[in-house]
């Protein structure tokens, strides 16, 4: 088979290579490939080692990454090359043994072949045993196929009193509400599609993350989430503590939607809503999905590290803009602008007017044609004229 060495962040990689499997635009397609390696995904892999070298800041314990669904491992290899600790040990599995052959072989092209286990396994059972092998396993990254939501209960059984989950799902559809039935059985939750769905969807997939902890009695703290256009990233601290799953379980809910599609409220677990809504979109978490501390030590984290993307380091940035600002879900200018037969104005100009009457605002990662503010839909209607002209 013919192959190439590339680079990404620190790490080299051997990589198959055939014309057959670069598409008409000239990219790579990755499900062609006889090995899985996506060039597309390395924002995500740089988001593993910022949250990793975060957590590493903020004085957590990290002697062990494991990737159960590990390809060619570039993203096992780059934590072992680039995050803070030098004596950070990887585990590495995949169901498919070429993926592992090329992991050895890179793990040597790399010279850190002594500190990467990688074995042949399914997902599941290699965590399991993990657990029952008594390595201690303080961090997590589950990237697979799909969803992320076959992979909990072993992920979470795995690790020790307190760990750094990273997971990523690419189950778009199901997740902001286009196959709605596939969400309901998949996620247990009703999802319909609203002006925010891609939030909605990180929302119901750290939802049903913190149930499957909350049984197996673990706290979930979200960390840092993130949506790009073929997945949705969330970090997370996951500790054992009984008390602490009780109380994550008391973040989730159901956001109330009106007549207009918009919504009016988050209602927790076992509430009556207020006034009725016309449709209820859950159960999802309704809690924080960022900590502030630790995505501003990404941010650092993103610029004392040379191997990062510079777009990396721009939706770190763009995330910053809007974490603060207390509200669940954001608006679409566009379709506010047609219900209301005007321009879309400019968001700078748009995010002024809104700060002029008071409320906090700020572009959304989430959406390009979003806004995220604490301003109820009129005064956001308000804004928009008034930032178009038309009051
Ligand atoms: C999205 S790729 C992972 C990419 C890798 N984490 C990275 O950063 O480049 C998913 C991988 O999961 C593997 N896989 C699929 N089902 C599996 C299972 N049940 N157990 C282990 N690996 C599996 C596939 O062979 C594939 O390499």
């Amino acid at each position: 088979m013919e192959e190439k060495i590339a680079r990404e962040g620190r790490a080299l990689f051997y990589i198959p290579i055939s014309s057959s499997y670069i598409r008409k635009d000239g990219k790579i397609e990755p499900s062609w490939m006889p090995v899985f390696y996506n060039p597309y995904s390395a924002i995500n892999r740089d988001m593993t080692i910022l949250g990793l070298r975060a957590y590493q800041k903020m004085g957590e314990r990290t002697r062990t990454f494991v990737e159960p669904l590990s390809g060619i491992c570039v993203r096992s290899i780059r934590v072992l090359l680039e995050t803070l600790s030098d004596d950070i040990f990887a585990y590495a599995s995949d169901i498919d043994s070429l993926a592992i052959d090329y992991c050895r072989r890179n793990a040597e092209l790399n010279n850190a072949q002594t500190r990467l286990f990688s074995e042949r396994s399914d997902a599941r059972l290699f965590m399991l045993k993990l657990d029952s092998d008594q390595v201690p396993v303080d961090s997590v990254d589950i990237d697979p196929y799909g969803s992320p939501i076959y992979y909990f209960d072993s992920a979470i059984k795995s690790i020790g009193k307190r760990a750094f989950v990273s997971l990523t799902a690419t189950d778009l559809g199901a997740l902001t509400g286009r196959y709605g039935d596939t969400a309901l059985r998949r996620y247990g939750a009703r999802i319909y599609e609203t002006q925010f769905s891609k939030e909605v969807g990180a929302r119901v997939l750290i939802g049903s993350f913190v149930r499957a902890a909350s049984y197996l009695e673990r706290e979930v703290e979200p960390l840092f989430v993130f949506y790009r256009e073929h997945f949705i990233k969330a970090l997370f601290r996951v500790e054992r503590s009984k008390s602490g799953s009780v109380n994550a379980a008391k973040r989730l809910g159901f956001l109330c939607i009106n007549e207009e599609g918009a919504l009016t409220s988050a209602i927790p677990l076992g509430d009556v809503p207020e006034g009725g809504c016309k449709k209820m979109v859950g159960p999802l978490w309704i809690g924080k999905m960022w900590n502030r501390d630790f995505v501003l030590l990404m941010k650092e984290e993103s610029i004392a590290h040379d191997g990062i993307l510079p777009e990396t380091s721009a939706a770190i940035s763009s995330i910053m803009g809007e974490m603060d600002i207390e509200a669940l879900g954001y608006y679409r200018v566009d379709e506010i602008c047609s219900s209301l037969k005007v321009n879309v104005p400019r968001f700078q100009k748009l995010i002024e007017a809104l700060k002029q009457m008071g409320y906090s605002a700020s572009r959304t990662h989430f959406d390009r044609k979003g806004i995220r503010t604490n301003a109820p839909i009129s005064d956001v209607k308000r804004a928009i004229l008034s930032s178009s002209g038309k009051s």
